[in-house]
C-alpha cells in the first residue's frame, strides 16, 4: 500500500500519506526464537489478573485499540511523562489495564531482556481478552516496536461517542479501516461496561434537543434512565452490551439493530445505509453457503487494527525496559 496510488474522496493520494497499514512487517510467532514463551507469559498474567478482576478482558480490549489509533500499535498510550501524557487524553478517560501489562513486562524483562516490545504485549492481552470471555481464538501478529512520542493531543483525534456516522467512518479510513472494520471492531462492545457519563447527553438532551435519542427502544430507555437519572452519579457503570455484557458474542450486533444499543456510537451505525447493511448481513442470511461469521470478521479486523502504523524499523522504535517511560 505504501508505494500504491489511492483513490480517496475523488482525489488519487500516495498510500505512505495514510497512516494506514502499509509498512507493517508483522509476523506470527515473532518471539519464537529469542523468546519462545513470551505469549504464554503474557496469558498467564492476563488470566490471573482475570480470576482476581473479571473487568480486566475489557480493560485490555479496549487499550489495544486505543493504543493503535493514537500514533500506530506503539505503545505511547502507556508512557506517563507527566501533564502531557498521551494517557491524560479526555479521548482515554477510563482506560484502565496498564498494571497488567507492566507485570507481564516485568517477567518478560526478567526471562528475555530487551526483547518483548510493549505494543505487542498490549496487543497479545487484546487477544487472549477476547479468547478468555469465549470469544475467537486467533494467531496474533507481532514484531512492534515502542514509539518515542507520548502527547495528548495527538489523541484529540480518537473517534467519539459523539461523532456522527460519517465522522466515525472517516476516522477508521484514515486508518486504513474500511466499513466493515467500524461495525465488527464496534462489536467489541459485547464486552465491558460504561459510565453513566456517557450515556447522560443521550437520556436527556441529544443533540441539545432536550430529550432523548429516538433511536432507543422505549423499554430501553426507561431502564437506563433509572440506572442513570438526571441528577445521578455520572460514574455509575453499566454493561454496554445489553444483557450480556460478560460474553463475547453477535448479541452487540443484534441489540444494535433493535434499538438497543447502548453507546451512542454503536446506535449509530444504523444510521448510515452502508454499516447497516453490513450489520443487516449477519442476520438475514439469503445463501447458507456464504453465510458471514462474526467471529471470523472480527478477528480479521482485529489483525487489521493491529498494523496501524506499526514502527519496526531500529530508528523507528524501540524496546522500552519499562512500558511507562521511554528507555
Ligand atoms: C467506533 C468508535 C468507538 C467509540 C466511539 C467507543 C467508545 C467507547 C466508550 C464511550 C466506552 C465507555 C468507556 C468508559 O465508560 O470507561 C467504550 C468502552 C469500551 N470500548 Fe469502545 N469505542 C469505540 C470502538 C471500540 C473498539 C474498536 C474497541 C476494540 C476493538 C472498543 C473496545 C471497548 C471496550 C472493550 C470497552 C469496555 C471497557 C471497560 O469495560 O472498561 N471500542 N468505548
Ligand atoms: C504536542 O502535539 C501538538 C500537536 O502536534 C504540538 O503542537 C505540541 O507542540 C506537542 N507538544 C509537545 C510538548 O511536544
Ligand atoms: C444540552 O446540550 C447543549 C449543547 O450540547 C448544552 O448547551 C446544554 O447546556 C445542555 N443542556 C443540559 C440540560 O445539559
Ligand atoms: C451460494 O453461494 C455459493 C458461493 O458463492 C454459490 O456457489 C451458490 O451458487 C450460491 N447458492 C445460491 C442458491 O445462490
Amino acid at each position: 500500500m505504501n508505494n500504491m496510488l489511492i483513490v480517496m474522496f475523488g482525489m488519487i493520494i500516495p498510500g505512505y500519506i495514510l497512516t494506514g497499514i502499509s509498512e507493517a512487517r508483522l509476523k506470527v510467532g515473532f518471539y519464537n526464537k529469542m523468546c519462545p514463551d513470551a505469549e504464554s507469559i503474557v496469558g498467564g498474567f492476563v488470566r490471573s489478573a482475570t480470576e482476581f478482576d473479571p473487568r480486566v478482558p475489557a480493560f485490555l480490549l479496549r487499550l489495544h485499540f486505543h493504543d493503535c489509533f493514537v500514533q500506530g500499535c506503539d505503545g505511547s498510550v502507556l508512557i506517563a511523562n507527566g501533564p502531557i501524557s498521551e494517557k491524560l487524553a479526555p479521548a482515554h478517560q477510563g482506560l484502565k489495564g496498564f498494571d497488567v501489562i507492566e507485570g507481564a513486562k516485568a517477567l518478560l524483562e526478567l526471562m528475555c531482556p530487551g526483547v518483548v516490545s510493549c505494543a505487542d504485549i498490549v496487543a497479545i492481552a487484546a487477544r487472549d481478552a477476547v479468547a478468555i470471555s469465549s470469544g475467537p481464538i486467533y494467531k496474533v501478529e507481532t514484531g512492534r516496536r515502542d514509539g518515542f512520542i507520548s502527547n495528548k493531543t495527538l489523541a484529540d483525534k480518537m473517534p467519539d461517542f459523539r461523532d456522527s456516522i460519517q465522522l466515525l467512518k472517516h476516522k477508521f479510513f484514515e486508518k486504513g479501516l474500511d466499513d466493515k472494520d467500524l461495525v465488527v471492531l464496534s462489536g467489541a462492545h459485547t464486552i465491558g461496561t460504561t459510565a453513566c457519563f456517557f450515556l447522560m447527553d443521550r437520556l436527556y438532551n441529544f443533540s441539545s434537543r432536550e430529550g432523548p435519542d429516538p433511536s432507543i427502544d422505549k423499554d430501553l430507555l426507561l431502564e437506563l434512565m433509572e440506572t442513570c437519572p438526571p441528577n445521578g452519579d455520572i460514574n455509575f457503570r453499566l454493561p454496554i452490551d445489553h444483557d450480556s455484557g460478560d460474553t463475547f458474542d453477535i448479541q452487540i450486533l443484534e441489540n444494535i439493530r433493535n434499538g438497543f444499543a447502548v453507546l451512542q456510537s454503536d446506535a449509530k451505525l444504523m444510521d448510515d445505509p452502508v454499516t447497516k447493511r453490513i450489520l443487516d448481513s449477519y442476520f438475514m442470511v439469503t445463501n447458507q453457503s456464504v453465510k458471514p461469521s462474526f467471529e471470523a470478521d472480527f478477528v480479521k479486523s482485529m489483525v487489521k487494527m493491529g498494523r496501524i502504523g506499526v514502527k519496526n524499523g531500529p530508528k523507528r522504535g524501540e524496546i522500552r525496559r519499562v512500558c511507562n517511560t521511554f528507555n
